[in-house]
């Protein structure tokens, strides 16, 4: 059944696989393979090739933009790890830490570059469209990243800041990603907007779980290092609701916890969970989450469409609210 999530999992999986790139240099290429290899739950193609799939589209006229966006989202990892100085990714060290930065930094352009030949990659009529939407989300994105680094630096977050800067750096690639698969389907303009709001919201959902898992997740299930954004200051949804709700000697061991140059990793990250336990601040996060979720499926509804056929975005959306990875 071609409508189904698994179905384009692993539809794009194979295609990963069979893409041949070139072997010398190894440490260029080898990276490459590598990182595409270990793993990754594929999100962001399969949800294009649903939504080209909803609007009627065939799907041998979305899969390159579908591997497009896989492999350019394996890029950000790249660069992502080394700015957040984080040595495991999908159970596996990271690139920066197997390799080096600079093979890192290199092998990641590479794959930014194999992004937009996979998308150029003449096999339906709408090429200028759909590359001018992923011109503007990558830039987006980096804009995003950049503001979670400044961030990192400031004392003057505030969690509407954070809400733009998840949804530069992570919802607008889920959503241009389903933008696209309608282009490319030709479904009109307010099924399109519908479509990129639904996976907006919902990106920002799933940025909200990210944050939450990667305190309060399994390192083996997660395949990341527990307690990362809490070791670098990362201002999470989580920290800037604790600092907002914190008073009196929790607020003064909170600001020790993110000041102290004596404090340990483990401690600190320990330290800082049990605040966050006091405030209760899971279930605030988690309640952040449904609300973007809600408005996520209020767009699902108003797309003009088979109830039938929309269901599976709603199930899968489902999932990603309950993930363990
Ligand atoms: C990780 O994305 C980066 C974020 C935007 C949170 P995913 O959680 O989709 O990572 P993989 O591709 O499944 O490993
Ligand atoms: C990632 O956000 C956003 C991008 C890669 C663009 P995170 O830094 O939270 O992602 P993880 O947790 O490392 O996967
Ligand atoms: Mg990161
Ligand atoms: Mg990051
Ligand atoms: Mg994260």
């Amino acid at each position: 059944m071609s409508n189904t999530i698994s179905f384009y999992i692993n539809l794009i999986d194979k295609a990963l696989k069979e893409r041949e790139n070139k072997k010398s240099p190894a440490n260029l290429y080898e990276p490459i393979t590598y990182t595409l290899n270990i793993g990754g739950k594929r999100i962001r193609p399969a949800l294009l090739m649903l939504s080209n799939n909803l609007f009627g589209g065939k799907d041998e006229a979305a899969l390159n933009s579908a591997l497009a966006i896989e492999v350019f989202h394996n890029f950000t990892l790249l660069h992502d790890d080394i700015m957040d100085e984080a040595p495991l990714r999908r159970g596996h060290p990271s690139v920066y830490k197997k390799w080096n930065t600079n093979v890192a930094i290199l092998s990641g352009d590479v794959m930014l570059m194999q992004a937009i030949q996979l998308l150029s990659k003449k096999n339906h009529p709408n090429l200028h469209r759909t590359l001018s939407i992923f011109n503007t989300t990558a830039i987006q994105v980096c804009e995003g990243q950049q503001l979670d680094m400044d961030f990192e630096e400031s004392s003057a977050v505030s969690i509407d800041d954070y809400l733009k800067m998840i949804e530069l750096k992570t919802a607008v690639l889920l959503a241009a990603s389903l933008k696209i698969g309608a282009v490319i389907s030709h479904a009109s303009s307010d099924n399109a907007h519908h479509i990129y709001e639904f996976g907006k919201n919902l990106g920002i959902a799933f940025q909200l779980m990210d944050d939450i898992l990667d305190l309060y997740g399994n390192t083996e299930k997660v395949g990341k290092r527990i307690g990362g954004d809490v070791i670098v200051n990362k201002k999470t949804y989580l920290l800037l609701k604790a600092q907002e709700l914190a008073t009196g000697k929790t607020a003064k061991d909170l600001d020790f916890c993110l000041t102290s140059k004596v404090l340990d990793d483990a401690s600190k990250v320990e330290r800082v969970t049990a605040i966050f336990n006091t405030l209760n601040i899971k279930k605030l996060a988690l309640d952040e989450m449904n609300l973007f979720y809600n408005t996520a499926i209020s767009h699902l509804d108003s797309i003009d469409a088979p109830a039938e056929k929309k269901l599976v975005f709603e199930r899968f959306a489902k999932g990603l609210m309950n993930r363990e990875s």
